[in-house]
């Protein structure tokens, strides 16, 4: 699956073709459901205490921006492999008065340019499932966390068995056509689905996130189970 590859060049070209239409679909295709999903997870890295935090896979750095704008304390970093999603969001955080609590800078989950313990928390929202080696990108985020600190990801997931006819439906034959004709990329949203399924779930998860240094994972279904936010803290 040529097209398909996890590879950081391809994932990188293919989020740099969709970055000018990826905030439009984001929360078309979502029906705006993800901001409840992002709300709940900053609610989470707010109860956390952190402070400075690294935003991995940012993207057009809105779970950042959503954070930052609940606490004017945050001192958030985004990074991204994805030139054009980060040019957007620079423009957005901009736009939004955030540029003294938001950096965004091009860099690999697979290797943070950040010191050992250097953020009080990372997070990653729809990023994980595309890196290339799921268990190295934890380990950079633990390894860059101080001790004490917690890791939030949130990720789409297998949905409850009901609801799967319906979003079966949705995920493969409307969402691609949409994507299709608002992106005018001829794959992504046939990507993007496809990897959703695809990828680890629930305790599954939890025993990658343990392999990677974490300890006491837990998980929480969103919306019949489309996403699941997965929490573990670096023990002291
Ligand atoms: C579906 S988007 C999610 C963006 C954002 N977090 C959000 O919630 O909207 C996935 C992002 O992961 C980025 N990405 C994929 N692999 C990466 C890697 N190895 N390192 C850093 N970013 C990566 C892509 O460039 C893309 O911007």
């Amino acid at each position: 699956m040529t097209q398909h590859s996890k590879s950081r060049s391809n994932v990188a070209t293919m989020f740099n073709q969709i970055a000018p239409k990826y905030d439009l679909l984001n929360h078309l295709l979502s029906w705006g459901i993800d901001k409840r999903w992002r709300k709940k997870t900053i609610d989470k890295l707010i109860d956390s205490g952190a402070l400075s935090i690294l935003d991995v896979a940012t993207g057009t750095g809105d779970l950042a921006i959503a954070a930052a704008k609940r606490n004017s304390k945050f001192k958030i970093t985004g990074v991204d492999i994805s030139a054009g999603m980060l040019e957007a969001g620079r423009v957005k955080v901009v736009n939004e008065g955030l540029a003294s609590n938001i950096v965004l800078l091009e860099a690999d989950s697979l290797n943070l340019p950040f010191d050992d313990h250097q953020f009080e928390a990372t997070m990653v929202a729809f990023g994980v499932r595309n890196f290339e080696q799921t268990v190295k990108g934890l380990s950079e985020m633990f390894r860059v966390t101080a001790p004490g600190g917690i890791i939030l990801v949130l990720e789409f997931s297998k949905p409850d068995r009901w609801f799967m006819p319906l979003y079966g439906i949705y995920s493969k034959v409307i969402m691609p056509l949409i994507g299709r004709i608002v992106s005018k990329h001829s794959t992504a949203y046939t990507y993007l689905p496809e990897t959703a399924l695809a990828f680890a779930q629930g305790g599954e998860f939890c025993d990658l996130l343990v392999k990677a240094g974490y300890s006491k994972p837990t998980f929480t279904r969103f919306t019949f189970g489309i996403a699941t936010l997965y929490t573990a803290v670096k023990e002291q």
